[in-house]
């Protein structure tokens, strides 16, 4: 069966006055290995620029189109669609055996349009905006997430900590770097909260020492607690994630610098606090990345259908189908399966 391209042109709300020349648009197949190696990137790209909050995973790829400029540049562009992970970004966990969070814990949801050049065989991601948000549908009873400021969530996540720091025996004590979630849940006896957050050590060796600074992120070892608490009860637990040790010359045995590490920017406390977050129910992901000004990701607009006015498909016509290597490809089919639900 012969190669029918499907062709959709967008056009374009004429906000400017200058009209604009439309570039073509090829939609191409999601379940293809090259829309699972781009999206791949994407993703590690995405994850690698995130400082805080949960590491994210993704669930499907919703549209892979390759955009022709008027000028003759070439640009692919993805619409991915991730779900946050349990693995705080500080978590050495690699990514497949992080957990997505289920969806009675009010899974999150990010939408992401990510623009990527081909040099050669090799994807390079030129620019990515993003869209995060809280699932809507929520059953009664469920769990229901808190601001990350909530009062009696931070009364939580601070007695939690005294309670870890007077009861390790890892010779340090530590505070808080950020908060990542805190919900509450009407139970019989009240109210339960329960809330997530990362921990950074400090240059004292004990919880009774009074003043007590956050170790650099280079040598301080960090962690991520679990507490919940309803009424006069109340457990923590705090996995502990040791820095790797520094790498060592092959040759010299000599011990070389540490790599750089992630530069936190902490949402709810500890070193790089930023306080506007504050107010936030959950960590949301770069909403925006273009160094490059590349020009398709203001254009692409996949949060409002209505930017995408005439969508012009081949009438009549069987599925497309093209022959590669004796394999059979589905061009267009998208989105690729759902990974995750
Ligand atoms: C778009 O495709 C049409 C038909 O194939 C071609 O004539 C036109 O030059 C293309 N435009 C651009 C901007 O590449
Ligand atoms: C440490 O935890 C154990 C077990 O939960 C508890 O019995 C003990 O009282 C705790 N010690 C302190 C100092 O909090
Ligand atoms: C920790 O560092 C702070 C600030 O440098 C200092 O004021 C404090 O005395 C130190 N604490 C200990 C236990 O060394
Ligand atoms: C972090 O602290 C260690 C030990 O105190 C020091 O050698 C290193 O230079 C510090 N790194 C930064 C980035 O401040
Ligand atoms: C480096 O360490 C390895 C393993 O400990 C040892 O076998 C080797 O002789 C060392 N090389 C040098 C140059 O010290
Ligand atoms: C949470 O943060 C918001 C925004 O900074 C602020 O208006 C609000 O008062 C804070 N709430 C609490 C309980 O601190």
């Amino acid at each position: 069966m012969k190669l029918r391209a499907v062709v959709v042109i967008l056009g374009f709300l004429a906000g400017a006055s200058c009209a604009r020349l439309k570039p073509n648009v090829t939609l191409l197949p999601c379940e293809s290995p090259e829309a699972q190696a781009a999206s791949q990137l994407a993703l590690d790209f995405i994850n690698g620029q995130n400082t805080h909050g949960y590491k994210y995973a993704l669930n499907q790829i919703e549209e892979f189109q390759l955009i022709t400029k008027p000028d003759g540049t070439e640009v692919y562009l993805l619409e991915l669609e991730f779900y946050e992970t349990k693995c705080h970004v500080l978590d050495p966990t690699p990514l497949p055996q992080c957990k997505v969070r289920p969806k009675i814990e009010t899974a999150i949801e990010a939408d992401c349009d990510v623009a990527l050049t081909k040099a050669g065989d090799l994807f390079l991601v030129a620019a990515f905006k993003c869209k995060t948000e809280t699932e809507k549908d929520r059953c009664v009873g469920c769990p229901r997430l808190r601001p990350l400021n909530d009062t009696n969530g931070a009364h939580l996540v601070q007695a939690s900590l005294d309670h870890f720091n007077k009861n390790h025996s890892l010779n340090a004590a530590f505070v808080l770097l950020e908060v990542g979630r805190v919900s509450s849940q009407v139970v019989s006896g009240g109210a339960k909260y329960k809330a997530e957050y990362a921990i950074i050590e400090t240059n004292c060796t004990s919880s009774a020492n009074d003043i007590c600074a956050p170790l650099n992120h280079t040598v301080a070892r960090h962690g991520f607690c679990h507490t919940e608490g309803s009424g006069a009860y109340m457990k923590v637990g705090c996995d502990i994630f040791v820095p790797p040790p520094p790498p060592v010359d092959p040759v010299t045995n000599a011990t070389l610098p540490a790599p750089p590490t992630v530069l936190l920017h902490a949402h709810t406390g500890g070193p790089g606090f930023t306080p506007e977050i504050h107010s936030l129910t959950h960590h949301k992901l770069t909403a925006f990345h273009d160094p490059n000004a590349i020009s398709v990701l203001s254009e692409s607009d996949s949060f409002e259908a209505a930017s995408i006015v005439k969508r012009e498909v081949v009438a009549d016509a069987p599925p497309a189908v093209s022959q590669t290597a004796g394999k059979q490809l589905l061009v267009a089919i998208c989105p690729a399966k759902k990974i995750h639900f």
